[in-house]
């Protein structure tokens, strides 16, 4: 009798959100370098794809395609890539697997949007599916942790809070489906860098903070509230580097934006609006001012990492 083909001889193809980060509160650095934060992650409708099908043994490829595609490095430092051989190697040491992957970008590249988070999330929770891997939620997210610190959210997804590096995530009380439109700008910023500034500009920093008002304004699902309650530690760092960003965000208010802040390290700039056709309105004049390289709407919070074929 002929044996069946295993179930995902198509590959498995997942889809990914973005995050914006709805407050970022950072400390001073850790010994080991890093950031203490206490952060509002929101996953917002824009999505990347990554595709996963059997390789020999011990392949790992990847391609891109979409937005900012020639900026993706395509060899082992891709998240992507990383996350696979980082499966395999803990949860199949004897298996000899490989992969072909393709990941399918929205999500620009080097913008606050956690997009590289987000391939690397994308691709443990397909590679464990093609594998047919015994792994829980729970192994996925701690691998998902040691990859970067916003891979965990980017399989969680939906609105949380963040703490540790950012890779502690647990789910946040929020009411409500909020608008936003993204200003993705002409150029990325290095996140390494825009730490780098923070700790120049603000030298001893106090362990962070989940801001109150926040958290009362995502349980009254008041998007007025919310507007009011955004915040970035890192925004004045972004802005210094970029100081045409400044301009984006007084621009966006101008035409009427709830409220306005850059996405973590940046250089996208998130505005909050009162329902789909303000959203239409303001993408529009944002657009036609010609300061930043497209103009995106979006909703949050959407699902994290999910498999859709
Ligand atoms: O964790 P991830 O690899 O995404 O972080 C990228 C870089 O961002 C780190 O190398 C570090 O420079 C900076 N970072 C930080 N503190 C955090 C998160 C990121 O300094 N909590």
């Amino acid at each position: 009798m002929a044996l069946s083909p295993p179930p995902a001889t198509t590959g498995v193809r997942v889809r990914v959100p973005a995050k914006i980060n709805l407050a970022l509160k950072v400390g001073a650095p850790r010994p080991d370098g890093y950031h203490p934060l206490a952060t509002v992650y929101q996953a917002v409708s824009v999505y990347d794809e990554v595709h996963v099908a059997w390789a020999d043994p011990d392949v790992f490829e990847v391609v891109v395609s979409g937005e900012g595609a020639d900026q993706v490095p395509l060899d082992d430092s891709n998240l992507a890539v990383r996350a696979a051989k980082l499966l395999a190697r803990t949860h199949a040491p004897n298996d000899s697997l490989g992969a072909h992957l393709s990941i399918k970008k929205s999500i620009p590249v080097a913008g606050g949007l956690a997009g590289g988070s987000a391939n690397g999330a994308a691709a443990l929770l397909a590679c464990a599916v093609l594998w047919d891997l015994d792994v829980s939620t729970e192994g996925l997210m701690a691998l998902a942790a040691e990859l970067g610190s916003d891979v965990p959210f980017a399989l969680l997804g939906g609105t949380a809070v963040g703490s540790g590096r950012g890779e502690d995530v647990a789910p946040a009380l929020a009411r409500g489906t909020y608008h936003w439109v993204l200003a993705f700008g002409y150029h990325g910023l290095s996140t390494p860098a825009v730490y780098r500034h923070f700790d120049e500009l603000s030298p001893g920093a106090p362990p962070p903070e989940v801001p109150a008002d926040l958290m009362n304004a995502l349980r009254s699902g008041d998007p007025r509230l919310l507007g009011a309650a955004l915040s970035n530690d890192l925004e004045p760092a972004a802005l210094d580097i970029q100081p045409r960003l400044r301009t984006v965000l007084e621009t966006g208010l101008e035409y009427g934006a709830l409220g306005a802040l850059v996405s973590g390290s940046g250089p996208t700039c998130a505005f909050l609006v009162d329902g789909e056709s303000a959203a239409v309105d303001l993408s529009v004049s944002l657009s036609a001012e010609g300061l930043c390289r497209a103009v995106r709407r979006a909703t949050g919070p959407v699902n994290g990492a999910r498999v859709i074929g």
